[in-house]
């Protein structure tokens, strides 16, 4: 049985600690329902968040974290001294979402309670999507340098004649030229030990979770994720009925002693060694080493999600722990490799690969063909001949030397415009940098408000509180620098210091 307390009286909250769905999320929504189903009218004064606090019996973090992404997404006003109310004027888009696109529903509520729970704790992962400006969208390449005119001749190349068998179904692991380019690719760079037959061809990195997530684990099992983590891969474990619990880092990565502590039982870790997203740090030697055993001493998998593994600027990366896996005495198998083409080409291509341990990958493709078949093939071909061809090596030094130097002009505009507002520290690998708020900005706002309030000044941020599941976690912002260029970085920068200093 859940664990229900009884819930605020005004609208009756109530908060179910054995939901997936973290406790601040579920406030969120359900305040949010109130507010889109005319229960909670506007010009309504919310009980403050030490009362809620009290009712629900949660920490005041829990609240505070629901209603400062209530006010931020324009639901609530007047967070701080005046009281918390219902926005009078509720922006036109949420208005929108209730009306005329919300389906028939037996309670006539909104679109969202026909929802199933799941589906509601997905929406609830995913913000809202505004404008995503070039400065400072987190993942977004440098695409102007992006070779279009390769990638064009190679697409027409294959498909103006195809051979004859290409248009017809594939095979579920994908097609494999692509499969042997990886796999040449990942043992040649990433020390990787594999062959083309443990390469799967997945639409991106997030159904590459969701494969190993539904073909590894029952519905309730639990999974250890990085605590703050990516959202994009908290989905697909959502989504396939198991319970993300969130493990804090520590100076060398994944605490184990917390994660055993918190899931003693969890059958997956899901983990980014090379490059922590969102933090940048880099999982030590000794750290890879012990997750390894423990993957071993429980039968537990571990998804290697290597992300930013092609963009590193300085030092020499670790091993991946595939590799270490593999060159155990015991022999390896317990360790998923998960990558994606969306940073080294671009985004939309939706092309992602998993290297499935060598005894698993026939069970792979055959359980992938229940799903989905196999993913879509008009890119595959291209490529493969992008990778075999050497233009893939060639853009990725490219975009090494091209985004070294943008961090770069990043830094120097951050030390004359940030100061005081935002600690920016260099990393040695990535798309973006984290930027801590000051306890000076940290007075002033969250850093859902400099998200909004940055949105409205024409530049994209993303929230550093976003990344974790629990509690408010430190306050700062992600800046993807990738895809601006140098002569505007300054531009960029100056704007989005505007727009913190303001108020
Ligand atoms: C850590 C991490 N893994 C994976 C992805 C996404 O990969 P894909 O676009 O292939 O789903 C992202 C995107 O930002 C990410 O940050």
């Amino acid at each position: 049985m859940p664990r229900r307390r009884k819930g605020a009286s005004l609208i009756a909250l109530a908060l179910d600690r054995d939901a997936p769905e973290a406790l601040h999320r579920q406030l969120y929504r359900q305040i949010r329902d109130a507010v889109l189903s005319g229960r909670l009218a506007p010009g309504t004064r919310l009980p403050s968040s030490r009362s809620l606090s009290g009712e629900l019996a949660c920490s005041r973090n829990t609240v505070v974290n629901a209603l400062e992404q209530l006010h931020s997404e324009g639901y609530l006003g007047g967070l701080r001294g005046s009281g918390t109310y219902v926005s009078e004027e509720l922006p036109d888009q949420l208005l929108n979402a209730v009306r005329p696109t919300a389906p028939e529903t037996p309670g006539g509520g909104s679109a969202e309670a026909a929802l199933s729970g799941r589906g509601r704790a997905l929406l609830g992962l995913m913000p809202r999507r505004g404008a995503r400006h070039r400065a400072f969208l987190p993942g977004l390449p440098a695409l102007e340098h992006f070779p279009f005119d390769v990638w064009g001749r190679l697409l027409g190349r294959v498909w103006r004649q195809p051979p004859e068998a290409l248009p017809r179904h594939g095979e579920p692991a994908g097609h494999p030229p692509l499969r042997a380019a990886i796999a040449d690719y990942l043992r040649a760079v990433r020390a990787l030990d594999c062959d083309a037959g443990q390469v799967m061809i997945t639409s991106g990195a997030q159904q590459g979770v969701d494969l190993v997530a539904r073909l590894l684990l029952e519905p309730g099992e639990r999974v250890w994720i990085e605590e703050p983590g990516y959202p994009g891969l908290r989905g697909p474990l959502l989504a396939a009925g198991l319970e993300p619990v969130p493990v804090p880092l520590d100076a060398q990565g994944l605490s184990l002693e917390a994660g055993r502590r918190r899931a003693p039982d969890a059958r997956l870790a899901v983990v980014t060694p090379s490059h922590q997203y969102p933090l940048g740090r880099t999982m030590s030697l000794a750290r890879r080493l012990a997750l390894l055993d423990w993957a071993h001493e429980r039968g537990a998998w571990i998804l290697e999600d290597d992300y930013d593994s092609e963009y590193r600027y300085a030092g020499r990366p670790f091993a991946a722990l595939q590799g270490l896996d593999a060159r155990r005495p015991e022999g390896g198998g317990r360790v998923i490799y998960l990558g994606s083409f969306s940073k080294v080409l671009f985004p939309a291509l939706r092309l992602g690969y998993l290297v499935i341990p060598g005894p698993l990958a026939a069970a792979f493709a055959r359980g992938r063909a229940a799903l989905d078949d196999h993913a879509p093939l008009i890119a595959q071909p291209a490529l493969a001949a992008f990778i075999e061809e050497g233009h893939f090596a060639a853009h990725v030094r490219r975009m090494r030397r091209l985004y070294a130097a943008r961090q770069q002009a990043l830094l120097a505009a951050a030390r004359t415009q940030l100061a005081g507002l935002l600690t920016v520290e260099p990393d040695e690998a990535g798309m973006h940098l984290t930027a801590h708020f000051t306890p000076a900005l940290a007075r002033r706002m969250t850093d859902r408000e400099a998200t909004r309030r940055a949105a409205a000044a024409g530049i994209t941020v993303m929230p550093l509180s976003s990344y974790f599941l629990e509690g408010a976690g430190p306050q700062g912002l992600l800046l993807g620098y990738a895809a601006v260029p140098e002569q505007a970085m300054a531009g960029a920068v100056r704007r989005l210091a505007g727009a913190l200093a303001g108020g």
